[in-house]
């Protein structure tokens, strides 16, 4: 924690007193490479592959963009506001014959659509990290974004992945820390849950509750109301158990399913269909 803190004063120290300390804006985010052996390591964690769409904010050299392209067969863009290195970028994807895949743009990340990405990397500071949170979590829901050393506030990270002893410029031998988040579907609100069984009729209203990928929910049936049990969302992907307390022994009912909007549907681990319609919510 702090030779986190220290880096992000170095960072800050780069760039000169007439920086605003408040709030740190984009523009105040120096250049510094990361070291492609985490680039490596930041596009294994996101799974990069060629149906993938990638947007690096910030993107320097244009090396992560680049590398996806050239290793991982994906598309994408990068967004830079030194158009030095925007040019640098394009003439390396150029070299590298991934021109057509890796595109660099002289442009603000604050004012740059992001709604493409399948895959979002960023190196830029915690601050600026909190600020594209909102936006971030508008994305599709499963888009993987990583982002080189630092986190998202009380957005727990899906993984976490320490690398060691790399050299950076401010802070020789320093481990490189690359955080991976999955956009969660926002599954918030109240559901009408119905199961699908020729002959037998069941629904149920189950009222969400979440935080981020953390979700819990109370369900009401006729026979009563019970907590969900071990609620789970990564991206769109949704399952939890649900107990029927009435039945002796109460045996928990699995539900997997996927979330598509306003609506929610999938199987039960018996093998039964169910579909759930958002009530309210959003
Ligand atoms: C720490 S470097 C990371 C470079 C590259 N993504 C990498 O990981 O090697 C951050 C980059 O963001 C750029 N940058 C800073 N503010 C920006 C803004 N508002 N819009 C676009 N790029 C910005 C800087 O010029 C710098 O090149």
């Amino acid at each position: 924690m702090l030779s986190r803190l220290l880096v992000a004063f170095a960072l800050c120290a780069l760039l000169g007193s007439g920086a605003r300390a408040q709030d740190a804006q984009a523009e105040e985010v120096p250049y510094i490479r990361t070291p492609q052996s985490v680039v490596d390591k930041m596009l294994d964690l996101a799974g990069v592959g060629p149906d993938d769409y990638l947007i690096d904010l910030g993107s320097g050299d244009g090396r992560i963009v680049i590398t996806a392209a050239l290793k991982h067969g994906a598309r994408g863009f990068g967004v830079e506001i030194d158009p030095t290195l925007v040019q640098a970028s394009n003439e390396a994807a150029r070299k590298a014959g991934v021109a057509e895949r890796a595109q660099f743009f002289d442009r603000d990340l604050f004012e740059t659509d992001i709604s493409k990405a399948t895959v979002l990397t960023m190196y830029l500071l915690p601050a600026v990290n909190l600020q594209l949170r909102p936006r971030i979590l508008q994305l599709k829901p499963g888009t993987r974004v990583v982002s080189h050393d630092w986190d998202m506030g009380e957005w727990r990270p899906d993984a976490k992945v320490m690398l060691e002893g790399l050299n950076k410029p401010v802070m020789p031998v320093q481990a490189s820390t690359a955080y991976l988040w999955i956009v969660p579907a926002r599954v918030a609100g109240t559901w009408r849950l119905q199961l699908e069984d020729p002959g037998k009729k069941d629904a149920m209203t189950i009222e969400f509750t979440q935080r981020f990928q953390e979700i819990t929910g109370v369900v009401q049936r006729e026979r009563g109301r019970t907590l969900l049990q071990s609620a789970h969302l990564r991206g769109a992907e949704i399952r939890f158990a649900v107990i029927d307390e009435t039945r002796r022994p109460s045996v928990p009912e699995q539900f997997f399913g996927r979330v598509f909007g306003d609506t929610m549907e999938g199987s039960t681990g018996t093998g039964r269909h169910w579909r759930a319609q958002r009530q309210s919510g959003n």
